[in-house]
């Protein structure tokens, strides 16, 4: 039991779902958070109970030294990597203008910054170590649509997905896979930190879990598939979007993501 996962964003509620599968499938793992207690309790759960190895590494994915940092570290521990989960990220449901400029600039330093930076470092290491590799970029439903109210975080899900498809193309050849996993509404702390409760996107589209997520998404990860798309109805909707005008598909999306009509500031 030698192979490793490396997982971003691992205490959160997809990135902890993944690593429990994976766990539970007989790999060892490099969990990556920005808390320490948190990742310390996950830790000491999946090794009692899966007996596997843990490392655990803390760091801010919005630092620009993190991505370099994280993958030195992986370097010195001379593991056998197989699979890198760039899953951390976050959304921000606020009309554009009006948002925390800080935090805009955080997400897209997070969503797109730190996954470029380090698929860019981990595909070097897996040539540099001949080896064959997978990278799973996290992207989302969102990376097929524009997204009014969430403007930012469908542009940088988007970026996710145009992005990984490019490169999968590109080293594919080289025995090495640049995936893209695109989960619906699921159930986690995303919605809450995103401040998605005064919209009606989760009232509409009904959430999954992160588990049947995670357990979809490893089948899929280890056939190879380049776009993972999780839940009928996501794959439904993506469909039926390409045979319906853009501007359509836009006011569709604008009006199941705007404020509930018992929210005060109501657009
Ligand atoms: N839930 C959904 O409906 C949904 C749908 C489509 C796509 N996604 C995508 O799925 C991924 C996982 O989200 P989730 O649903 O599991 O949400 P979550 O429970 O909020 O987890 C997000 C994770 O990202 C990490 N993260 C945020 N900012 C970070 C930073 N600056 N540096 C390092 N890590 C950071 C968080 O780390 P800490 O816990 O350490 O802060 C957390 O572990 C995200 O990329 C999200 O965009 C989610």
């Amino acid at each position: 039991m030698n192979k490793f996962v490396l997982i971003t964003g691992a205490t959160g509620g997809i990135g902890k779902a993944l690593a429990h599968v994976y766990s539970k499938n007989g790999y060892n793992l490099v969990l990556v958070s920005t808390n320490t207690n948190k990742v310390n309790e996950l830790s000491k759960e999946l090794e009692s109970t899966y007996g596997n190895v843990i490392y655990s590494y803390v760091t801010d994915l919005s630092d620009e030294y993190s991505y370099k940092n994280l993958y030195e570290y992986v370097k010195e521990l001379n593991i056998n990597l197989k699979i890198v989960i760039n899953n951390a990220g976050f959304g921000d449901f606020n009309i554009f203008n009006e948002s925390d400029l800080n935090k805009i600039n955080e997400m897209i330093k997070v969503n797109i910054t730190a996954l470029t930076n380090l698929t860019y470092y981990f595909i070097n290491y897996f040539l540099d170590k001949n080896k064959k590799g997978k990278i799973v970029n996290v992207g989302s439903i969102a990376s097929f649509f524009s997204g009014p109210y969430l403007a930012t975080y469908y542009a940088s899900k988007n970026y996710v997905l145009s992005f990984s498809e490019g490169v999968d193309k590109e080293v594919k050849k080289k025995g090495i896979r640049v995936l893209t996993l695109c989960p619906g509404t699921t159930k986690t702390n995303f919605e809450n930190k995103a401040n998605l409760d005064n919209s009606k996107l989760f009232k509409t589209l009904k959430p999954k879990t992160p588990e049947s997520l995670a357990k979809y998404a490893y089948k899929k990860i280890k056939r190879g598939k380049s776009v993972i798309i999780h839940g009928t109805l996501n794959k439904t909707l993506i469909v039926l979007s390409k045979f319906a005008p853009r501007k359509l598909v836009t006011f569709v999306i604008s009006k199941i993501q705007s404020k509930r009509k018992n929210q005060k500031n109501a657009q």
